[in-house]
């Protein structure tokens, strides 16, 4: 019979389909003909119809059938609460939840936790019911960073994951396609919808020689982000190969896929190896590794294939390299660093050093680091710089805890922070820098972009291997290169730092920590969902009403925007992101960023009805509220930027019918549809020009076209898609 490997230790009746990648690609290596990189035999097993899948790599979609779902706490809220108006009983696909991103560090991991816990109760609480109530996963505040309890859990290699977050590639070290999205695809693909990709170019990287000394994997991606820039990686997935992959660990592998987010890569890839199979064996999946062994035929490249670009990176020969500041492009290596930091006037001294987060916590990472701190420690050293550390999950916090690097790295005076996002992503109430003071950071995570860590314009933000912070807090200063400059010990004499040295993998095994995992209860019928009538975060959507069946007429224009109109246009981020949960209050941002052009202003429209000027969000609810449709005219590329699902939401929330426009940005024009809304062209784009701005009494006839295929048509009649998904599901 079939062979039946579950797909994780917490989905026992769920199974790896490796026979649907073999049966799909039986049919596209005879369409195609031609051999395939390892991203496409991947993807391409996924197709939901691999007979007439359009595939044409950089042009057409691909509508693909993912293992699983993976969603933080802060992207959860809105894709769950819509996944709930559709009233369908349980997920489609394997889904886990996980609260990472709004625990704020302070002083500490214990304190931090539970201070988190009571602010974000509300939330919490909703989560923890909802992920019961619909057969989903839930990761509880304390159980770690998603990126890295997927790859100790749930990432396997041949599978196809999405997750609601951007650094979700982090799989790929496990030979797992794992793409960052919005919500609103994550909602699809929960309700069975077929999730939709630009079917992707392919990038090559070919690795050769040796990783050892300060070099690390991480060091492999900071040189990549400086060769391919923030948007080399765009509509492209990257995949690594060559004989250099074999001297990579497989979490150091995941480091690398992190980071691919940064150059703006769909997502990154290596192909399987030993290195992945002793990190299964690991986290106890000796089971899947031994599967993935007999299918590595289609865990691996075919042989010459033709990748879109191709970079040859020499391990042997790579230097540390030390990213920043403001942007994770700028790659300097660390041979050339003290000088740049001089030439460019970066702040010299280093205020704190920041180790671990979803990119950088491995046990490898964990027991370099202390490597480095008990070298520094046996010459009676401290760190001079603030030193942090953010382990990844519980189950690194707790095996670091039992096999000593945790004390290596605290008596040398770091602070453990919770296993959270923390400074990562803002979360973090800095106190040793006023706002405003120019100063020096350097941390071990990803993304440095201005404000991000700490929300001062004014730090400078530089990216290493956790090896390279360890090391730089004892010198306290950027210019410090701990492969080539001494330090002067207590005892006053000089001393090297030795090539840092760490355990892959525990020897022991790994600590499983405290359980903070909830699996969804046997009976999920009696699981009331919580929500706080009164929460300003959380608010339960009902579901859109269906098309009446009569064709819209006499509707008003809210809004004739002029100039480019992206979702930050139509639904602004920063403070409103605590809103949205909450269709209602996010709802008061509505296209307030757009420009009217009857008077150049933003957020002051004239209402049609009773003359009187106001807010868009405003006018907009005054004609919901008096049966009265409206729409928006936008010019070209409308609704370009994120994926963000509250764009399409808010408009239809508020009672819109229908975007016209010179031309859309297709994610937001796809959204538009699958909220109800009728998002349309001018047959001829001039026609942008003669509509128009108030109300002139004359009439024209404008022609309008639409993209809709039969499929989309039905989500229009039901009222949305999801709604059509119920009506087909439940009946
Ligand atoms: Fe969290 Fe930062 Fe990773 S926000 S998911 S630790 S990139």
């Amino acid at each position: 019979g079939a062979t039946k490997v579950p797909m994780s230790l917490f989905d026992k009746d769920r199974y790896i389909n490796y026979q649907r990648i073999e049966d799909n690609l039986a049919v596209v290596r005879q369409r195609l003909n031609r051999p395939l990189a390892l991203s496409e035999k991947i993807l391409y097993g996924h197709l939901d119809n691999p007979h007439d899948a359009d595939i044409r790599p950089g042009a057409s979609y691909l509508k693909l059938r993912p293992d699983r779902v993976a969603c933080q706490d802060a992207t959860a809220q809105m894709a769950l609460l819509q996944f709930m108006s559709a009233g369908l009983p349980t997920v489609a696909v394997p889904t886990t939840v996980h609260c990472d991103h709004l625990i704020e560090a302070q002083v500490g991991g214990p304190k931090d936790l539970a201070r988190a816990k009571d602010i974000n109760k509300e939330v919490y609480d909703f989560l923890a019911t909802c992920t019961a109530k619909y057969g989903i996963g839930f990761w509880k505040p304390g159980s770690g960073i998603i990126h890295q309890i997927i790859l100790e859990n749930y990432a396997f290699p041949g599978g196809l994951m999405i997750g609601t977050d951007s650094h979700t590639p982090n799989a790929g070290g496990l030979g797992m396609i794992a793409v960052g999205v919005g919500g609103a695809d994550a909602v699809d693909v929960i309700a069975d919808l077929p999730w939709e990709l630009k079917c992707p170019k392919r990038i090559g990287v070919k690795l050769t020689g040796q990783i050892s000394g300060w070099t690390t994997p991480k060091d492999v991606i900071l040189k990549v982000a400086g060769i391919l820039t923030v948007k080399g990686g765009t509509g492209a997935i990257i995949e690594y190969f060559g004989e250099g992959v074999q001297s990579l660990s497989c979490t150091g592998m995941a480091t690398i896929c992190n980071m691919g987010a940064e150059i703006g890569a769909t997502t990154s890839l290596f192909p399987y190896n030993s290195r992945m199979g002793d990190y299964l064996d690991a986290t106890k999946r000796g089971d899947i590794r031994k599967y993935a062994e007999s299918f590595q035929h289609n865990l691996r490249p075919d042989e010459n294939v033709d990748y879109d670009q191709v970079i040859e990176i020499n391990l042997s020969e790579l230097e540390p390299h030390i990213n920043g500041p403001y942007t994770p492009d700028l790659a300097t290596p660390l041979s050339k660093f003290a000088q740049a930091v001089k030439d460019n006037n970066w702040p010299e001294k280093l205020s704190v050093g920041l180790i671990g987060s979803c990119t950088n916590s491995s046990y490898e990472d964990m027991s370099r680091a202390a490597s480095i701190a008990d070298e520094a420690a046996a010459h009676g050293l401290k760190a001079k710089s603030g030193f942090t550390i953010t382990p990844g999950s519980e189950q690194i916090r707790a095996t670091i805890e039992r096999d000593g690097q945790m004390k290596s790295l605290e008596q040398i005076g770091g602070t453990v922070l919770a296993n959270a996002c923390g400074p990562c992503i803002g979360q973090w109430d800095r106190q040793d820098v006023p706002k405003g003071t120019a100063n020096s950071i350097i941390t071990s995570y990803n993304r440095n972009f201005t404000g991000r860590n700490d929300a001062n314009t004014a730090t400078h933000a530089f990216v290493a291997s956790p090896d390279l912070v360890t090391a730089m807090v004892f010198g306290g200063s950027l210019t410090f290169n701990p492969m080539t400059d001494s330090l002067k010990g207590a005892d006053g004499k000089e001393f090297k730092f030795s090539d840092p040295s760490g355990k892959e993998l525990p020897p022991r095994g790994y600590d499983a920590g405290e359980n903070t995992y909830a699996a969804p209860p046997e009976d999920r019928a009696s699981v009331n969902v919580i929500v706080d009538p009164k929460s300003d975060r959380l608010q339960l959507l009902t579901a859109f009403k269906p098309w009446d069946g009569k064709d819209p007429k006499g509707l008003p224009v809210l809004i004739k925007a002029v100039g480019k109109c992206t979702t930050d246009h139509i639904s602004a981020g920063g403070p409103w992101l605590k809103y949205r949960g909450h269709l209602e209050n996010i709802s008061q941002n509505c296209l307030i960023g757009a420009i009217n052009e009857a008077n150049g202003e933003a957020n002051k429209v004239q209402n049609q009805m009773t003359g009187a000027w106001g807010g868009v969000p405003e006018v907009g609810a005054y004609y919901r509220d008096h049966g009265i449709g409206w729409v928006v005219i936008g010019d070209e590329n409308y609704g370009e930027g994120s994926s963000r699902e509250h764009a399409a939401l808010e408009p239809r929330f508020l009672g819109g019918t229908a975007v016209i426009t010179r031309s859309f940005a297709r994610i937001h024009e796809t959204n538009l549809k699958k909220q109800g809304m009728l998002p349309l062209n001018f047959k001829n784009p001039a026609d942008y020009d003669r509509t128009p701005r108030t109300c002139s009494g004359s009439t024209e006839d404008l022609p309008l076209v639409h993209t809709f295929n039969q499929g989309q048509i039905e989500w229009h009649r039901a009222g949305s898609a999801l709604n059509h998904m119920a009506r087909v599901q439940v009946g």
